[in-house]
């Protein structure tokens, strides 16, 4: 009798054992499934959100007679300055330094920005007054037009340093 039953289990070992393999086969196969939904969860989302961006990145900053000669408007919205020189030209000015990136800040009672991180300052057209930082402020393209400024923030233009041609004018009324 002993020796049915033995029989019996090896028979059915090989059953369980083939089951088991199945088993880890449907489980490996479903936890493929999950990785593949999580990557492409992950990934759609992202071009969406980039399509949205470039979408909302011409910022309408307003009309040329909102903003004063020398002076600089943050916008959050687009991550820039908008200087007003003391000319009236325009210049949309990065917030990033150009040392590591940090963003600096405008400090209105010294006319400069003036970066938190290793000391680094800008004037008002975003040229260097101290190091470290290596090179000017990046710009933005600004297009104006019936009076009203618009900057393109889809790129922004690295220069090394400032100059007139970087400026935006308002065209003079007839
Ligand atoms: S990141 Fe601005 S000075 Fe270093």
């Amino acid at each position: 009798m002993p020796t049915k039953t033995k029989e019996k289990k090896s028979e059915a070992e090989p059953t369980r054992r083939s089951f088991l393999n199945i088993l880890w086969i449907i489980l490996g196969g479903v936890a493929l499934a999950e990785f593949i939904a999580v990557a492409f969860a992950f990934l759609r989302p992202r071009k969406l959100k980039a399509r949205g961006e470039n979408a909302d990145s011409i910022i309408t900053a307003g009309a040329v007679e909102s903003f004063r000669p020398n002076s600089v408007t943050a916008f959050v919205r687009g991550k820039f300055y908008l200087a007003c020189l003391e000319d009236g030209g325009f210049l949309a000015l990065s917030r990033t330094c150009t040392h590591l990136g940090c963003s600096v800040p405008w400090i209105e009672k010294e006319l400069k920005f003036a970066c938190p991180c290793h000391g680094s300052a800008f004037d008002i057209t975003g040229n260097v007054i101290d190091a470290p930082a290596p090179r000017a402020l990046d710009i933005y393209a600004i297009t104006i037009e019936n009076n009203i400024i618009k900057v393109d923030t889809r790129e922004p233009i690295k220069r090394n340093t400032f100059r007139v041609d970087q400026v935006t004018y308002p065209k003079k009324k007839v």
